[in-house]
């Protein structure tokens, strides 16, 4: 029979162990890198910031080489789209109660890469143009896939907030994706094939 004394220990026993539950560190310090979901979302988080900051700095030098003044405004219109998306991204950040971080993408860095290297080229300005159409594309492509993976792990990771953010900066990666393969195969592509 237990003791009046043994079953109030069990009671105390069993709210600590609640409490405990119900604060949930973000990080749990051991001894990896990747030890919990939250983690890996942290460290992903660091590479879509840094993927927007990246392209902040490099998205006027590119619309500056580009000829097609369709494609310099597309890509004039999504360098404000990119600062919005640095900013919602700070804002998950702040819901965290954490600062900014960021991490290089070398992804970003070597699609950037790409592109300076083909801007220095001596080239026809239609070709060009097909080229920054293209680079930008790939530029994107990589985003949409960092944005789906970690709206993906926010909500696994009980975070609507941070989902909701994350889906709005993915839409519009989405959205100028489709509006450069609209520009290609209406204009940009069609005089590049003039230059046959
Ligand atoms: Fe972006």
């Amino acid at each position: 029979m237990p003791t009046l004394q043994n079953k109030a220990k069990k009671a105390v026993q069993k709210l600590t162990k609640v409490a405990k539950d119900s604060i949930k560190p973000l990080t749990k310090k051991t001894k990896k890198d990747l030890a919990t979901m939250q983690d890996l979302f942290l460290v992903q988080m660091k590479d879509l910031y840094d993927n927007e900051k990246q392209l902040i700095k490099a998205l006027p030098k590119v619309a500056k080489n580009a000829t097609s003044s369709q494609l310099r405004n597309m890509l004039d219109h999504h360098l404000h789209e990119t600062k919005e998306h640095a900013k919602r991204l700070e804002e998950i950040y702040t819901m965290m109660g954490m600062n900014p971080k960021r991490q290089t993408s070398q992804g970003m860095k070597g699609l950037i890469k790409d592109g300076a290297e083909v801007m220095k080229m001596k080239a026809e300005p239609e070709l060009l143009d097909a080229a920054i159409t293209a680079n930008s594309q790939h530029i994107e492509h990589h985003e949409i896939a960092g944005y789906k993976a970690t709206i993906e792990w926010a909500k696994l990771l009980d975070m609507p907030k941070a989902a909701a953010l994350l889906e709005r900066n993915l839409e519009q990666e989405i959205h100028m994706n489709d509006k450069l393969t609209a520009l290609a195969k209406q204009s940009i592509n069609k005089k590049a094939a003039s230059t046959r």
